[in-house]
Order: C-alpha cells, then structure tokens, then sequence
C-alpha cells in the first residue's frame, strides 16, 4: 500500500511516499481500509518534530481516518468487516490502511460522507470537552473563540450556540470572519487588528468574556487575561501562533479566573469510554442537524504535502481532508 512515512523530522514537502506493506491489526486493534483522512494541525508539528509526543522513526502521520473495517484483530466483537467507522489513528493515518484500537472507532452516521467524518471526531470531541467538562460553560455565558475558522473553532462556535451562549468568534481575514457568521458566531472581530480586547468589553458591556477558547496561544493568550470576566475560564486548548505563552499569576488573582487545560488525548487514554460516549452523542446532535461540519477542500492522499502546505499558511477555513481511490 501507498502511505506517507516520516523517516527524520522535516517539512512536509520532504516525506516519502512509500510502498509499505498493510498492517496487521493485534490485539484489540481493527484494520481501516482508509477512503478519507482528515488532516490536523498537529500533523505538522508530529512531521517537524515540534509536537510533545514523538514517534519512533519511520512513521506515518495522520491522527483520525475514516473508511471500511478490512481485518478484526483477536478479541474484537463490537465491528463486523464492512462496517463504515471514524478512527482516531493516533499516528499512522496518512495511508490506504491504518490500524486502530477499537476503543477508537465509531460507527460513521448514516448520512454522512467519508471526507466528513474523517475530519469530526478531533475537533468536535476537542471542543465539547472543553466547552462542557474544561469550561464549564452556562447559556446566556459569553464565549470567545479564537481562531473561529479553525478545525476546533468552528466545532466550539457550533457547540457554543448549541449550549446557549452568546459566541464572539476571532479570525485573522474577513473571509474567515464571513465564515464564522456562518457558523452561528454572534460577533466577529479581527484579532490581528488592534482593539480587538477593547470591542470584546464593549460587547460584553464591560464584563469581559466567562470563557474564552484558546487554540492560538501567543499574544492572543496574554491579551485575553485583559478581556477576561471576573471568574472566566481560560481554555489552554494549542499554540498554533508557534509560541506558548506565559502568565502573570496577579492577573489570575486578580480576576478570580481559571487557566484551565484542555487536552482531549489525554482524556480519552485515561477513560476509554469518553470517547465513543462523546461520539455517539455528537453523531446524534449531527443526524438531528444541530451540528454541521465543514469540510472546505479535499486533495488526494498524494497531494497530502499541499494540504500541510495550505493548512501552515493560514489557508483553510474549516477542516480539508486527503481522500484514498
Ligand atoms: N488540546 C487538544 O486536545 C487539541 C486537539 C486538537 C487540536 N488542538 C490544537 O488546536 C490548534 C488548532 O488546531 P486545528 O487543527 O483546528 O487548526 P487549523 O484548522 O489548522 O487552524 C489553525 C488556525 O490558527 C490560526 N493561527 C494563528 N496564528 C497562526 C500561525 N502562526 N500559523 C498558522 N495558523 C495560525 C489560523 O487562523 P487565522 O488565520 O484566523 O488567524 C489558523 O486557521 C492547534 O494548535 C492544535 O494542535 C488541540
């Protein structure tokens, strides 16, 4: 089979692109005929060397499929071969087949194509652990969402509404913005602009916002400590700036404010069932037509160096995805 391999840490464009043999799934484990992959903005930083977990070399990046069970390792009974299942792969992804533990398999919801579903669980299941068990958010709370155009950020502005809050989205160009609206944002504002700190009180009448959700990290983060409500929760949800910031514990003392993590991987290693209970409900909230996700643009599992490429360069709005013939 055809899979991209990783063989020191490098820039996209300078992976492989490898026959290797198909995987054989072990213990627990299912093997994917992959038809979708969806591509993350961790993918990069697992291909650079920058991300905090690190494979052992070669490997193939790519952390959620979507495709066909080919192959049940022993002990498997929850799919037959021929199901149709989203997979959080861990690694391994960008490939015709990958392996994955049961546990992180679901079934696809009826109506939904393979370039959508592989792109769904990462960011939906990211952001309502944030939003619901991180953030703790209450309707008629005011929610920030950076980065609003992003994988995560159009899931929290969708989930956000859904939970009954009013959602300030950021994004850095107006088609980004446009785009937010669409996705349910109550108001946008341009956080590569200055004042954006200043607008986000005026809207929130000088109260600040009760969670902000943070997946850019940088400046972002230190500015939203200025524009945060009395009690807010601050979600430490990735650094896509490049730069993870630092705080100064006054500010938090200040505004009786939390500075709270938000790792879903974690989560979900620890408590196998977070995830297929999570999943089973966000499938449901998509076949009632409360969520919708975006997938912009697909490219071939071959051209998957140009989706990094668009993905580093601020490109996509929503999720893009690889597709296999
Ligand atoms: N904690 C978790 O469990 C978890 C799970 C999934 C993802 N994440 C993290 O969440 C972040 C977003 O992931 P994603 O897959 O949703 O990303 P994405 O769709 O690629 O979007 C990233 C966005 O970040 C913004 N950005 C700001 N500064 C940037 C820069 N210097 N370079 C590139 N983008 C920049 C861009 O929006 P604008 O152009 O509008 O500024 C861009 O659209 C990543 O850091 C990822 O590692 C965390």
């Amino acid at each position: 089979m055809k899979a991209w391999q990783v063989n020191e840490y490098c820039e996209p464009a300078e992976m492989d692109f490898a026959d290797v043999p198909v995987p054989k799934p072990g213990k627990g484990q299912i093997l994917v005929r992959n038809h979708a992959v969806g591509v993350n903005f961790f993918d990069l930083l697992f291909i650079q060397g920058k991300y905090q977990a690190k494979p052992e070399f070669p490997f193939t990046p790519g952390g959620e499929t979507a495709g066909v069970v080919e192959a049940l390792g022993p002990g498997v009974t929850e799919f037959a071969v021929g199901d149709r299942v989203l997979a959080n792969a861990f690694s391994g992804g960008y490939s015709e087949y990958s392996i994955a533990r049961a546990w992180c398999a679901s079934p696809i919801p009826a109506n939904m194509d393979f370039a959508t579903a592989a792109g769904f669980m990462i960011v939906y299941q990211t952001s309502y652990f944030g939003l619901n068990e991180r953030g703790r958010l209450q309707p008629k709370e005011w929610l920030l969402v950076h980065a609003g155009a992003s994988g995560v950020g159009v899931a929290a502005i969708q989930l956000g509404k859904l939970m009954g809050a009013h959602v300030i989205a950021t994004a850095g160009s107006a088609a980004k913005r446009e785009f937010c609206r669409q996705q349910g944002a109550d108001h946008v504002l341009d956080y590569r602009a200055e004042g954006w700190v200043d607008q986000v009180k005026e809207l929130t009448a000088g109260r600040g916002a009760d969670v902000i959700y943070d997946p850019v990290g940088g400046e972002v983060f230190e500015l939203s400590t200025k524009c945060i409500a009395a009690g807010g929760r601050l979600l430490v949800v990735g650094f896509s700036s490049g730069v993870i910031p630092e705080i100064a514990c006054n500010r938090v003392l200040l505004k009786n404010m939390s500075v709270v993590g938000v790792f879903w991987g974690r989560q979900v290693e620890e408590d196998h069932g977070y995830l297929r209970q999570t999943q089973g409900r966000l499938n449901e909230l998509y076949e009632q037509g409360k969520i919708r996700p975006v997938v912009s643009k697909t490219y071939p599992l071959a051209e998957a160096p140009l989706a990094l490429a668009d993905i580093a360069a601020r490109r996509v709005a929503g999720k893009v995805a690889l597709t296999v013939d």
